[in-house]
């Protein structure tokens, strides 16, 4: 039979559950959602694509009507591409503090990017994106705040992950959380139909802001009123914003997650670099935070048990960032040795 997709939004989710062999601890079974998958190469696509379509069937989004979002990146590039695919102008909002490449990587797929002051953190660049939109008359896809973007969790990802275990045990699912859309959508589905899953909700361990209890202030329309004081910066981007987001509230609300579990950033680089040395896996600080999280819970698991953790998105998206610190352009030591070993094509 013909399988010819009609446009590049047909190759958004559907991602594979792939098993961690060598990192993982003898007598456990830990699996990854690899997200890089996607045709933008994060989790963020499946939002995109979920927010722009729920907009257009309730009306909320016109024809030719500019969209704008505050984003670290991700939700950028994924709506970036939805808007290209379907023809809708595109305006990010997004902190300096973030990568280089997700601002350049959006500016190619035909977007604008309006960068706000480092110091002002993710809620100043939540707070310029509402202000753009008041003043332009442009719809605010508000990925902190929408349902539409646990729904699309709820209908994608959770139901990929039912059919991927079918049959099968699962034990542990392990995720972090950005917005809370990836927490909320699928931890709902899995309450329902795999109520023997824990599910254990991540957090960098020095802006633990959900464990410090500490209530977030909100606007009416439930985004964020002031920074969280259990903020500090860390360096798994797309994780934890300087605010508890609606929607990761609405999850614990539900008792969503079973624990929650503080995560290193050294821990998460580590992580990231080994999964990639260790098991040809390329992914990004956030996977290699929910990987190490996943190692914790393997520790102690019970013997046989089956994890499962979200990898969100790719490596190739962190090259100016710590993730690649260590590794040089250039040739070390060891290369110029094996260069040395024979007589020619050298540089000396
Ligand atoms: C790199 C990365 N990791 C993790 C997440 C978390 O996903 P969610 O927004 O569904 O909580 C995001 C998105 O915010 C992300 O961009």
């Amino acid at each position: 039979m013909a399988d010819l997709k009609q446009s590049v939004l047909e190759t958004i989710g559907r991602t594979p559950v792939i098993r961690i062999n060598r990192m993982a601890p003898k007598g456990v079974n830990l699996f990854a959602k690899v997200e890089s998958f996607n045709p933008l190469s994060s989790v963020k696509d499946r939002l995109a694509l979920g927010v722009i379509e729920a907009a257009e069937a309730s009306g909320d989004l016109q024809p030719g009507q500019t969209v704008v979002e505050a984003t670290s990146g991700n939700t950028g590039i994924g709506l970036a591409m939805v808007c290209a695919a379907k023809g809708y102008p595109f305006v990010c909002v997004m902190a300096e503090s973030f990568s280089v490449e997700r601002r350049r990587i959006m500016r190619f797929l035909g977007a604008k990017v309006v960068l706000t002051p480092a110091a002002q953190k993710g809620s100043g660049m939540i707070n310029k994106a509402k202000e753009l939109a008041a003043e332009h008359g442009w719809f605010l896809t508000r990925q902190f705040e929408n349902e539409a973007n646990a729904d699309t969790h709820s209908r994608t990802t959770a139901v990929e992950i039912l059919e991927a275990f079918e049959g099968e045990r699962l034990d542990y699912w392990v995720t972090g959380y950005g917005t809370g859309g990836t927490l909320k959508g699928v931890g709902r589905v899995l309450r329902k139909e795999r109520p023997e899953t824990r599910i254990i909700l991540c957090e960098p361990d020095n802006a633990q802001l959900v464990s410090s209890g500490v209530e977030q202030e909100r606007f009416d329309d439930g985004s964020p009123a002031a920074s969280h004081p259990s903020f500090s910066p860390h360096p798994m981007q797309g994780w934890t914003p300087d605010f508890i987001p609606k929607l990761t509230e609405d999850a614990l609300g539900l008792s969503l997650a079973d624990k929650v579990l503080p995560v290193n950033g050294r821990d998460a680089l580590a992580a990231s670099l080994n999964l990639a040395r260790q098991e040809g896996i390329f992914a990004g600080i956030s996977s290699g935070a929910t990987l190490a999280g996943a190692l914790q819970v393997c520790a102690t698991a019970e013997p046989g048990s089956n994890i499962l953790c979200m990898l969100p998105d790719t490596g190739e998206r962190y090259m100016s960032t710590p993730l690649f610190e260590g590794i040089p352009a250039d040739m070390d030591d060891a290369e110029l040795e094996i260069s040395r070993s024979t007589p020619n094509y050298r540089f000396d």
